[in-house]
């Protein structure tokens, strides 16, 4: 079969009435900004792009040199193409809006530039998440409120893994699909065509040193995976944690398997780790375009009416099965509390 670029995707994509002009451009655009981003972490010690930026971003996180880099190239080539109303980021407090000098579009962009980036000086794969929403039709300068959609509402959302491959991963709500960049002529070209992550699965993610602070309904679903063959589950389960979400969601996208970071006593202030709107709402669209599931625990949270522009959440995403397991347990012990 002939091989099927990004650009003839997407031109498939309006032709099917899925996405309009717009979008599409949206969508070339943040995928010349990855490539760049590629090369950049590709380029490491060489490039002088590791280590610490010397910033905190807007959560008091240290930046890494390629959070701040990733950043300013999405934002760079976002402002001046016509597509986009405002943008917002992880490392950045307040909207973006588009400098007065360009012309703007209907949608609104939110990025997490470079997920896992604890991970980049040990050359481990990282990731940039991002999701698309419409602008309210009467906003000409979208404020934080314009942005505070349901994940229901997401036009489009994708991930792009720099590992060993550069991937990227997209849905405008019609199936989920990949595309592994050819380096050699410079082009994302489909690798998967309409994904399926099965429902059932013998492979969880999740950081199991923060196990004594969860709450009781999680350390109950992960001690019966522990307990294998002779426990209640009757199977022994395998575990994997990259640290990446990017890369965990990614070989779940590819074999199964179930992702969770819960609540937990030294977050439960903060309401969970992920941020909803760049990287659990993107996330969740994607994996349940792939016939998973995505929820906190005791919402769907694609269904959260979001309250800030950097709320977290917990996150429990991937094979249907599993994710409604541990959804059921701890709703079990709500109930049994309430
Ligand atoms: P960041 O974008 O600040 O590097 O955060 C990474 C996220 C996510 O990608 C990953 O799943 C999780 O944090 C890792 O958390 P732990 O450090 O607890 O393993």
């Amino acid at each position: 079969m002939k091989p099927v670029s990004l650009i003839q995707f997407l031109i498939e994509e309006r032709r099917a009435g899925h996405i309009n002009t717009e979008l599409s451009l949206l969508i070339e655009v943040v995928a010349r900004a990855c490539k760049r981003i590629a090369v950049a972490t590709g380029k490491g010690a060489l490039g002088g792009v590791l280590g610490a930026a010397g910033t905190d971003n807007v959560q008091g996180e240290a930046q890494k040199k390629l959070d701040v880099i990733s950043n300013e190239i999405l934002l760079e080539a976002n402002a001046w193409g016509g597509h986009l109303a405002a943008c917002a980021s992880e490392e950045m407090e307040d909207p973006q809006p588009i400098p007065d000098m360009y012309p703007k579009g209907q949608h609104l962009l939110l990025f997490d530039p470079l997920d896992g980036s604890s991970n980049i000086d040990v050359n481990i794969s990282v990731g940039t998440i991002f999701s698309v929403l419409r602008c309210p039709d009467d906003v000409t300068e979208p404020k934080v409120e314009h942005f505070l959609q349901p994940g229901t509402t997401q036009l489009a959302a994708g991930y792009v893994v720099y590992g060993p491959s550069t991937l990227l991963v997209l849905t405008f709500g019609h199936g989920t699909h990949e595309f592994t960049l050819d380096r050699e002529i410079g082009s994302f070209i489909l690798s998967r065509r309409d994904i399926r992550i099965p429902e059932q699965t013998g492979e969880f993610a999740i950081n199991m040193s923060n196990q004594r602070h969860w709450e009781a309904p999680m350390q109950r679903y992960i001690g019966e995976l522990l307990a294998g063959k002779d426990g209640p589950r009757g199977r022994d389960f395998n575990m994997r944690w990259v640290a990446s979400m990017v890369a965990d969601v990614h070989r779940i996208v590819t074999r199964g398997g179930v992702f969770f970071y819960p609540l937990d006593a030294k977050i439960r202030d903060k309401g969970g780790k992920l941020r909803l709107m760049y990287e659990a709402n993107p996330m969740a669209f994607i994996v349940e375009q792939a016939g998973g599931a995505a929820s906190t625990g005791r919402e769907r949270i694609m269904e959260l009416q979001p309250v800030g522009l950097h709320q977290r959440v917990p996150v429990f995403l991937g094979s249907k099965q599993e994710v409604e397991l541990a959804a059921h347990y701890h709703r079990e012990a709500d109930g049994a509390q309430g």
